[in-house]
């Protein structure tokens, strides 16, 4: 064996922690395929349970029961003194053991970025209840009577043109009533053919990042961003370029500095995430004409802007633009409910076939029920009404945010109510560490982003993200007494 490599490096060891299956489940589970392959052939001395528990950054106890399970079915041997073995009397494995040890290997490392990923894809129920996670939305008794009877209206309605296949860029309806909010509410400027229907901005981004193949494949994603954003381009092979954020946004000179070549960048202007600020116009100017001077596309994440608090709103990057340089993308996730999967791009038109082919590849269309549920919801004037209403309801939960955490950890943290959004950056005030106090918030039952995992090269500060749309009011200051006690307050 390798000296430097370790047990749970040679057998490719991958745990999850926010999976459902219990650490020692997926230990056993892990081990017996290696058993099994023949990966790890008969008489094998396994590491101590002390040992391999270091290796792979779990307690004792889960390994002890994993090595348990397998003892007793069968699949290791323990003897006195000398330690636990693979039995010799096991099944030939059922493929050769190099092949299958290369595979395990070459998808631990295709899966490396991902793996960091547990904390934004927890999306076990109880996440959504958890304050203060991200990007959860609230949806009031109206709208939610109003949603049941437009789907029932729209039931009632199911005709042979709901059964069939649809229009891969989506619903001409819903198309339409986009276009009229998007040149209304930001300044966007397009035709209602322009506009594809996603999933969502999660699918508009990884759309953009297929159809950008060739031998450039630099992206700059502004630093610190949108982890999921980051590594959806990663995973499809993209370069990414981390340009760094100040408080006028992403800094384009450097951007320029460092890659003036790159194909594409990837940016939320109206709020950056996750810092709040609004990209200037000086800078939205200056990365317009790079991207016309150097052919590079803009893919404007307009996330949240339905709900601005204040201040002067900036139009889209998309409204400025005369030379077809920006994909702005949308979601209907945040605007409604997450659970929704609708959003939108507003593609340029030398684009727009290949955006669409490449969306009908992944998964043909969106579902045609629920387009016609959102269409009528918007054409009858509900979408506007409820934006309203949500609005006033987050700047409460916002402001009550905002208070208790000044109330009750104003000296260990610095906050500001942002004009923008569905979640706010708390600094940390004495040095301490944003992901020990984030891991520790999760024992209280509080879920909180730190800030300095978002960074990639950027000198990271220290601070707390939190989402305040998904939680009544009623519900903020009984959390924040519990965060109190991540401080140990
Ligand atoms: C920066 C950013 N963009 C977009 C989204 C919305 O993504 P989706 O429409 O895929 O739910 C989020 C959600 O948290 C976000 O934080």
């Amino acid at each position: 064996m390798n000296r430097r490599q370790s047990f749970a490096d040679l057998y490719a060891f991958d745990i999850d922690r926010a999976a459902d299956a219990a650490v020692f489940r997926q230990i056993y589970g892990q081990l017996r395929s290696a058993i099994l392959s023949g990966a790890l052939r008969a008489a094998t001395k396994l590491p101590s349970s002390r040992a391999l528990a270091e290796q792979i950054g779990v307690s004792r106890s889960a390994v002890v029961s994993a090595f348990e399970q397998l003892l007793a079915e069968g699949y290791t041997v323990s003897r006195k003194g000398a330690g636990t073995f693979v039995a010799s009397d096991l099944p030939a494995p059922f493929e050769p053991v190099q092949r299958r040890r290369k595979q395990q290997a070459s998808s631990a490392r295709a899966t490396a970025p991902i793996r960091d990923l547990g904390e934004w894809i927890d999306v076990t129920a109880v996440s959504n209840e958890r304050p203060f996670n991200l990007g959860r939305t609230l949806v009031d008794a109206r709208t939610a009577e109003l949603w049941r009877k437009l789907n029932a209206r729209m039931l009632r309605s199911f005709e042979r043109c709901h059964l069939g296949y649809g229009d891969p860029h989506g619903m001409i309806a819903l198309r339409r009533s986009i276009r009229d909010y998007l040149a209304a509410a930001r300044g966007v400027r397009c035709e209602a053919e322009q506009i594809v229907i996603t999933a969502g901005t999660q699918q508009a981004v990884d759309i953009v990042a297929r159809l950008l193949q060739g031998e450039n494949r630099k992206m700059w994603v502004e630093d610190p961003g949108y982890p999921m954003t980051r590594l959806a381009l990663a995973t499809a092979g993209a370069t990414i370029c981390p340009i760094p954020v100040d408080r006028h946004g992403i800094d384009v000179a450097e951007g320029i500095r460092r890659a003036d070549d790159a194909r594409a960048v990837f940016i939320t202007p109206s709020h950056q995430f996750p810092m709040g600020v609004p990209l200037s116009m000086a800078r939205r100017l200056e990365l317009l004409t790079w991207a016309r001077d150097s052919g590079a596309w803009i893919v404007e994440d307009d996330y949240a802007s339905e709900f601005r608090y204040g201040g002067r709103p900036l139009a889209s990057l998309q409204g400025l633009d005369d030379a077809e340089r920006v994909i702005y993308i949308g979601t209907l996730n945040k605007a409604l409910f997450p659970g929704l999967r609708l959003g939108y791009a507003v593609v340029p038109r030398p684009l727009l076939r290949t955006f669409v082919n490449m969306r009908s590849l992944i998964d043909r269309q969106p579902s045609t029920l629920h387009q016609a549920v959102v269409a009528a919801f918007m054409e009858e004037g509900h979408f506007a009404a409820h934006i309203r209403r949500m609005r006033e309801m987050y700047r409460g939960q916002r402001d009550t945010l905002v208070a208790a955490l000044r109330r009750r950890l104003g000296s260990e943290l610095s906050v500001e109510p942002p004009d923008q959004g569905m979640h706010l950056a708390a600094y940390l005030r004495r040095g301490l560490s944003d992901a020990a106090i984030a891991r520790a918030a999760r024992e209280h039952g509080i879920v909180v982003h730190a800030l300095s995992r978002l960074y990639v090269e950027a000198t990271p500060q220290s601070g707390l993200l939190l989402g305040f749309s998904g939680y009544p009011q009623q519900t903020i200051a009984p959390a924040v007494a519990r965060l109190a006690r991540a401080f140990g307050k």
